[in-house]
């Protein structure tokens, strides 16, 4: 634990623990020992849930006294301590713990939170939920980080970092494409293998591998066909073998429908244990001592019984809780209300703000506060109730309320310093709100929608909202305040986007989210410029049949049945932003959209590539950041990625995020800002080669900004993945960074597999795409040696195509984008076969008979004529 965090946990008289962090390797050790005398009926107490959800927690774990082993409790997430009775902090929800984009704070959210779990005996938190936003109306978006796979992955990874410092396992969640509440137990996300990897199963690789998740929740739906629970390949392949993921595969509650399909395709703990919700299913599960008679019948081995266990123990090692852990006590006190008030506040969006109306100051002497939504938050079982401030959604990831805030209350308490007069029509009532406004100076109008889980209805929305309007008749509070006030201000409370009709009539908008306790401090703080607005957008507003996806709702089909409904990722790579580029729409408000009480410039990029021998791993980008307003106040620069062109990467996204942070500044300061992205960011998913890869040949474009649709400042990099140029033999960095394309593409083809690093190699085999040869056990494609072009040592990069502009006694060369470019001789037929058009012809790509021959040797190829290399 570091020295600050200590003192932190002092001056909260927090119960928390020293970590005595050990590797995986020593947990293993000990988990190995501690398993190796269980008897097999013990072993299967550890794997099976206990008590089905009617225990203390909503997940247990038998003890055994025996092995002096407490057992285990598992519990909600996300937004806090679920059941607490009011004994810990009503936390943001994750969506507005992503608005903050504070990678510092989320880790301090994390910290914070499993402190909580932790002085409550809770072994495993369900938490963080990392689930792609891919349809603003699906009912669990604020349980999530938003729309981009990068920044649900360094939220994810962040707060899993937080949380397992305090001594508790997250539980990443829910692994993987559940994104659609309707029939998500008897539904299939249907998508190809790059989507997966790179969209949807992207945030847990973050939290798995940096992050070091202890534990990871298999999801209700079924991945192409497959039940999640029962697909070994997203389970086994894809997050055991290929992210080595050391911890345990812990169930969705009751997503379990056999004992096999799971068991064998790498489910370690069946959550709650029953087949199905209810006291009558306490014993009777697919999982207990079916496991035997799997065992001794053969159906399933003993060898993955130990591995279930072991990978239990291993974590509940790694994160100390085979000591001293707490004992369960749900109603043990812990509160965190400062880093809760601090992310609340720096999670609110401000998203127009015309004539700068905000902040309140003394020039305005009578503000009139209005809507039900500035009331206090209505506390139900699961926050299934909306008759006030909407805080949190509904369903299994809210807390019980505790110290709630309410926007009214702050507002009036703090527009008091400053002596001005607030008065309130704290109702839904178009006319009493109009006439609360009519002679205030400012009108503020608090407005709302919510969403949730499945398994409640809430005005007639089964989890999914039905449309992207506002609940309680928001719109009609709007347009009668601002028919009578020029200076109304919007304030909305909602999982994600709603339909702004509005839009054009009102001053200023405000997106608060789903803040928590903290609602009305944090909102209080933002209008009157305490805090300067800082929040930004983790997803695309914009209309709702703009989006790339929406969800649907089909009738209810039986649970974990055979037919299913299919859910069909069409978009592939293109979700969120990605998709309103690729279709060149402007949203209302891009991703990462968020004003600020000031203005920022951003000047001075440049970028480079780090290298290891011909490696690429990495990149930086340096630029400067300004605070050109007349107050204090943050900026989050995002740097996107445009990928390098190259055929072997097919169509995809023209820009993704890679790196941010939040740079404070005082008016007028400036600040030097470095950017890093690692190899992973620099790589795209190779299908055939089943892993992440950085591509070969072409140019990298850094773009930096303040969104996805402010990006000011770009370089392009000519991408030498492969090649020694900008390579240094200890594999520092000092790579290119002069942001010229020099067009050397040496390395690439479009196979997906690396060119033999000898262009000489034996050749073992030969298809349509060339000649193949074997290089440290694995198939490279021979390829042609590609033209270097004289201009370079000239300092003007090769040219792309082959028009011979002009020509000199360096050579030839052409004119692209404006700039001269040297034109390389195409190598003659005896220097190796190019592979590229020749003359309108194909160059052959086998060694096919010769057909004809004139100042060319020809061949045919599927009914083409061909021109033969040698
Ligand atoms: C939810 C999970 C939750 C579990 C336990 C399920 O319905 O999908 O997110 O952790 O219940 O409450």
């Amino acid at each position: 634990m570091k020295i600050q965090n200590i003192l932190f946990a002092l001056g909260c008289g927090l119960v928390s623990q020293t970590l005595a962090v050990i590797s995986w390797e020593e947990a293993d050790k000990k988990a190995s020992s501690f398993v190796s005398d269980l008897s097999e009926a013990e072993k299967i107490d550890i794997v099976t849930g206990y008590m089905n959800m009617q225990g203390t927690c909503v997940g247990n774990i038998k003890p055994n006294s025996r092995k002096n082993f407490k057992g285990l409790c598992l519990q909600d997430g996300p937004a806090g301590v679920r059941f607490n009775e009011g004994t810990s902090t009503t936390w943001q929800t994750g969506i507005n713990s992503a608005a903050t984009f504070n990678k510092d704070l989320l880790y301090k959210i994390g910290k914070d939170q499993g402190a909580e779990f932790y002085a409550k005996g809770i072994n495993v938190a369900l938490a963080p939920s990392m689930n792609i936003l891919r349809a603003p109306a699906s009912g669990r978006v604020w349980e999530n980080f938003g729309e981009d796979p990068y920044l649900s992955g360094v939220c994810g990874t962040q707060i899993t970092k937080g949380m397992q410092d305090s001594g508790v396992i997250v539980s990443a969640k829910h692994y993987v494409a559940n994104d659609i509440e309707h029939n998500r137990e008897a539904s299939t996300s249907n998508m190809d293998e790059q989507t997966l990897m790179e969209i949807h199963v992207e945030p847990f690789y973050r939290t798995v591998t940096e992050g070091e998740a202890g534990s990871v929740m298999a999801s209700y739906n079924a991945v192409n066909g497959v039940y999640v629970v029962q697909n070994k390949k997203v389970l086994t392949e894809i997050l055991k073998e290929g992210m080595n993921f050391q911890g345990f595969i812990v169930s969705d509650w009751w997503a379990i429908h056999d004992l096999e399909g799971s068991f064998n395709a790498g489910v370690d703990m069946n959550m709650p244990g029953g087949k199905a919700w209810g006291p009558n299913y306490i014993n009777d599960s697919f999982w207990g001592s079916n496991i035997s008679n799997a065992i001794r019948s053969g159906k399933v081995s003993s060898a993955r019984l130990d591995d279930a266990v072991k990978r239990i123990i291993r974590s509940m090692y790694k994160m100390n809780q085979m000591g001293n852990f707490p004992n369960v006590n749900l109603r043990a006190q812990s509160m965190h209300t400062e880093t809760h008030r601090q992310a609340a506040t720096e999670s609110q969006i401000l998203l127009k703000n015309d004539d700068n109306v905000l902040p309140l100051t003394k020039k305005y002497r009578k503000i009139a506060v209005i809507g039900k939504d500035a009331d206090k938050a209505e506390s139900c079982t699961d926050t299934a109730c909306t008759n006030g401030n909407i805080i949190q959604g509904f369903g299994s990831g809210t807390t019980d309320f505790t110290g709630i805030t309410d926007p009214y209350s702050s507002i009036k308490n703090r527009a008091s310093k400053e002596g001005i007069t607030v008065v309130g029509s704290i109702s839904d009532s178009a006319n009493e709100g109009a006439n609360a406004a009519r002679d205030a100076d400012v009108a503020i109008v608090f407005v709302r929608a919510t969403s949730g889980e499945e398994y409640i209805v809430v005005d007639n929305n089964k989890g999914d909202r039905n449309n992207l309007d506002l609940w309680h008749g928001g719109n009609d509070l709007v347009k009668s305040v601002a028919a009578v006030n020029k200076n109304t201000i919007v304030v909305i409370h909602a999982p994600a986007t709603v339909n702004l009709p509005f839009i054009n009539n009102v001053k200023a908008i405000i997106h608060a989210g789903m803040p928590g306790a903290e609602s009305g401090n944090a909102i209080a703080s933002v209008l009157f410029g305490d805090h300067n607005p800082s929040g930004h957008l983790p997803f695309t507003w914009a209309k709702r049949e703009e989006y790339c996806c929406d969800v649907s709702y089909p009738g209810e089909l039986p649970h974990g049945g055979d037919s299913k409904t299919t859910y069909d990722y069409k978009e592939g790579l293109f979700v969120g932003y990605r998709w309103f580029d690729k279709k060149g729409t402007k949203p209302i408000y891009p991703f990462g959209h968020g004003l600020s009480y000031t203005t920022f410039e951003y000047s001075n990029l440049s970028s480079s590539l780090v290298k290891s021998g011909t490696e690429v791993t990495g990149l930086k980008a340096t630029f400067t950041v300004s605070n050109t307003g007349s107050v204090e106040g943050a900026t989050v620069p995002m740097l996107f990625l445009g990928f390098p062109n190259v055929s072997e990467m097919g169509d995809y996204p023209v820009r993704n995020l890679k790196a941010f942070d939040k740079i404070n500044l005082k008016a007028g300061e400036s600040k030097t800002v470095t950017l890093e992205v690692d190899q992973h960011g620099l790589s795209y998913y190779n299908t055939n080669k089943k892993k992440f890869v950085v591509p070969t040949g072409g140019e990298y474009t850094v773009y930096v900004g303040k969104s996805a649709g402010d990006l000011p400042l770009k370089v392009t990099l000519k991408n030498t993945q492969g090649s020694n140029e900008g390579s240094s033999a200890g594999g520092n960095n000092n790579g290119d960074n002069n942001g010229n394309n020099n067009g050397n593409n040496n390395g690439s083809n479009n196979t997906g597999y690396d060119c033999c690093a000898d262009s000489n190699a034996r050749v073992q085999y030969t298809d349509e795409s060339g000649n193949w040869s074997i290089e440290n056990g694995n198939w490279c494609l021979i390829c042609p040696e590609k033209p270097q072009c004289f201009s370079i040592s000239l300092g003007y990069p090769c040219c792309q195509g082959n028009t011979v502009v002009y020509t000199d006694k360096d050579g030839k060369w052409g004119l692209e984008n404006g700039q001269w470019c040297g034109i390389a001789d195409i190598p003659s037929p005896s220097t190796g076969c190019p592979y590229q058009t020749k003359n309108g012809y194909p160059v052959c790509k086998t060694t096919t008979t010769v057909v004809y021959t004139d100042s060319d040797k020809w061949g045919v190829e599927n009914g083409e004529w061909c021109i033969m290399c040698n």
